[in-house]
């Protein structure tokens, strides 16, 4: 905390004249309401904002608390909301522009969008037999195909889940099976930096053995060789030619789900977080408008990848449902240079630009100076979201990119909460450099102390929690709702009902302000992406050489968190082995997870600090990997005298 630069920035009066909630007392407004009838906010808004095939019967269900149900009997359908209601206003508006990593462009309007996804989802339904209810999963580079198939499976009903493109085979595999996938949506490959990478034999790989995948449909988008496998594996490109543009929309109810997203969580493998129609679709919709106050004839970019929920939310449902310009980029940031992405905002006059820390450290370390170059005045609010982000970060981003006029909303939430949960509101909320400021209008949240379940005082520092249900939360596992119940809900009560957890620290300024600071469980976040300590120490149990892993964070001055592996050898092993035993290693986690997942640091131990029950400390592991002095007692640990002999390898 005490980092935090003072003073408090002003809301920018011209703006707020603007924007949709103007100053704190509207934002209070809403809060009281939402606090005082709190069905009647959200039926207010689920009315004003969807665009309901027929109407619910009650807002809120929690009769099987915490399996809330929203908008009960509502019938809607998604890709309804975010394509066909426009087309009476916006059918010659630019949906997605798109960018490839070379440099060519699409525009793609609402109407050419409408009969894309129209095409896209006869496709899926006529030649795949995909039905309502069926999991199709995704496999793609970021390209206006990636939001097609979406949109597509939420036209006839399926349920996507996408699996980020730098996941491995391994990993694909498992999330594969894991929802029981017909269908595998992919493309041959794409371009990055300049050069053909491929996506395809990734999916080979993982449908090789018994898989329950039938069809597999491959975008041609780089056009690089690939194998085809008969009867399994077809060319959207060819089959697309011959499907109709017309293609009714399902009729869906409010809690139909929408997508599975895999996530990382404390223990044990990904978990597929489910997300279901009606409260998902709202409330991305609803901070799109408050959060970015994106107006009708704004450009919006947001740079992350649909595979993750920050693409899922805020590249296409959320901007889509408010009939929003969205910018698609295949790229990567700071390829040709690190002036690539004010280069796009000068070309297309972006108004608002979402990114997450690291890339803002990353360009700020690459190229300073690079905003100088280009027009950003275009720019009016600054968004970051994924990761805490460091004051130093903050005020490059405020200042050479914003040019100190834009507001910075640094949104938290997570794969859980669908949508941005506490986030300063541009023009209404007088930001603090690198805090999340409150929650948003109809989330009521609170820090609160996991033990006794009261609020903490300023400054004591707690855990981030959620009070009462709202529409976008999460609606379950995939297929284990134990773990659901267990994972998100202690045993902590508000007002009788259950407390949602987010898994992460938080504490209040003296004015009421919120800033995260970092996750209380084994997840860590490294270049904003949530990764479970489990999971990496799984992956490096599958060398036959490993005998006992224990994985932590530690700071990383670009990723914010970096991955630190200590491991226990089955064989002795000389510095020569050592290394060539790191490289081994990461190559097995490659195989198993990805790129995403390498060890910045290996150290190889005599021994894990373990307590006599056998848990390993890791609290203290994270000290030494932190190079912090040791405080914590060591005398219960079956052998005290391993924690020297670790700083000493760790020091080495
Ligand atoms: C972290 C990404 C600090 C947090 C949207 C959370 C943040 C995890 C912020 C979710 C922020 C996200 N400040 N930390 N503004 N935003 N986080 O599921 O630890 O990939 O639990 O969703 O990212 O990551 P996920």
């Amino acid at each position: 905390m005490s980092d935090i630069v003072k003073p408090t920035f002003q809301p920018n009066r011209e703006f707020a004249k603007q924007a949709r909630i103007k100053n704190m007392c509207e934002y209070n407004d809403l809060q009281t309401w939402a606090s005082e009838d709190y069905e009647g906010f959200w039926g207010h808004f689920a009315n004003e904002k969807i665009d309901w095939f027929s109407p619910y019967s009650q807002v809120l269900d929690e009769s099987t608390a915490p399996f809330y149900k929203w908008f009960v009997n509502g019938k809607l359908n998604v890709a309804h909301q975010c394509i066909d209601r426009h087309l009476a206003t916006r059918k010659n508006k630019a949906a997605i522009i798109f960018e490839g990593d070379r440099g060519d462009k699409q525009i793609i309007t609402y109407l050419e969008l409408y009969y894309n996804v129209n095409k896209f989802a006869n496709l899926l339904k006529n030649e795949f037999g995909v039905k309502k209810g069926d999991r199709v999963v995704i496999y793609m580079p970021m390209i206006p195909e990636a939001a097609y198939a979406m949109l597509a499976c939420a036209r006839i009903g399926a349920i996507h889940s996408i699996v980020f493109g730098g996941f491995s085979a391994e990993a694909l595999k498992d999330r594969i099976e894991d929802a029981d996938a017909k269908v595998v949506i992919t493309a041959d490959g794409a371009y990055r930096k300049d050069k053909p990478y491929m996506l395809k034999p990734v999916v080979d790989e993982a449908l090789s053995g018994n898989t329950p995948v039938q069809k597999v449909l491959v975008i041609e988008r780089n056009n690089e060789e690939i194998t085809w496998v008969s009867g399994r594996d077809y060319s959207y490109n060819e089959l697309i030619k011959h499907q109709s543009t017309k293609c009714e929309a399902e009729v869906m109810d409010a809690e139909d789900p929408l997508f599975l997203l895999y996530t990382s969580g404390s223990t044990g493998k990904p978990k597929g977080v489910q997300h279901n129609s009606a409260g998902y679709i709202l409330w991305a919709q609803m901070t799109m408008e408050w959060v970015f106050d994106v107006k009708e004839n704004d450009t919006y970019w947001c740079t992350a990848d649909v595979g993750w929920i920050t693409g899922h939310t805020y590249i296409v449902y959320g901007p889509l449902a408010m009939g929003a310009t969205t910018v698609m980029f295949e790229g990567v940031p700071t390829y040709p240079d690190a002036g690539r992405p004010w280069k796009m905002v000068e070309e297309y006059k972006i108004n608002q630009f979402y990114t997450a820390p690291t890339a803002i450290r990353v360009l700020h370390k690459m190229g300073e100076d690079e905003p100088a170059k280009y027009d950003l005045s275009s720019l009016k609010v600054l968004g970051t979201v994924g990761e805490p982000i460091d004051p130093p970060a903050w005020k490059w981003y405020y200042e050479a990119v914003g040019g100190s006029k834009c507001a910075i909303v640094d949104t938290y939430w997570q794969t859980e909460t669908g949508g941005h949960i506490v986030s300063p509101l541009p023009g209404a909320t007088p930001i603090k450099p690198a805090c999340a400021t409150f929650p948003l209008p109809g989330i009521i949240a609170e820090i609160l102390d996991p033990q006794t379940g009261e609020k903490v005082g300023v400054g004591e520092g707690g855990y981030m929690c959620v009070t009462r249900p709202w529409p976008s939360m999460i609606r379950g596992i995939w297929g284990d709702p134990e773990r659901f119940v267990k994972s998100y809900f202690g045993d902590v009560k508000k007002d009788g009902k259950p407390v949602y957890f987010t898994g992460d620290g938080a504490v209040y300024d003296e004015e009421g302000y919120i800033t995260i600071t970092g996750r209380t469980d084994d997840v860590i976040n490294v270049s904003g992406h949530r990764m479970g300590t489990a999971e990496v120490e799984a992956a490096c149990k599958k060398h036959p050489n490993v005998a006992e892993v224990a994985v932590v964070g530690k700071p990383h001055e670009l990723k914010g968190e970096g991955i630190f592996a200590y491991i226990v050898l089955k064989s002795e092993d000389t510095m020569a082995e050592e290394m060539e035993m790191v490289k081994e290693i990461n190559k097995v986690i490659i195989k198993e997870i990805g790129n995403i997942a390498i060890c910045d640091d290996i150290v190889f131990v005599p021994g894990l600090p373990k307590t006599r029950s056998g848990k390993i400390m890791r609290r203290i592991l994270r000290s030494i990997a932190k190079g912090e002095v040791i405080t914590q007692d060591i005398s219960t640990l079956e052998d005290p005298s391993i924690v020297a002999t670790i700083e000493v390898k760790v020091k080495g």
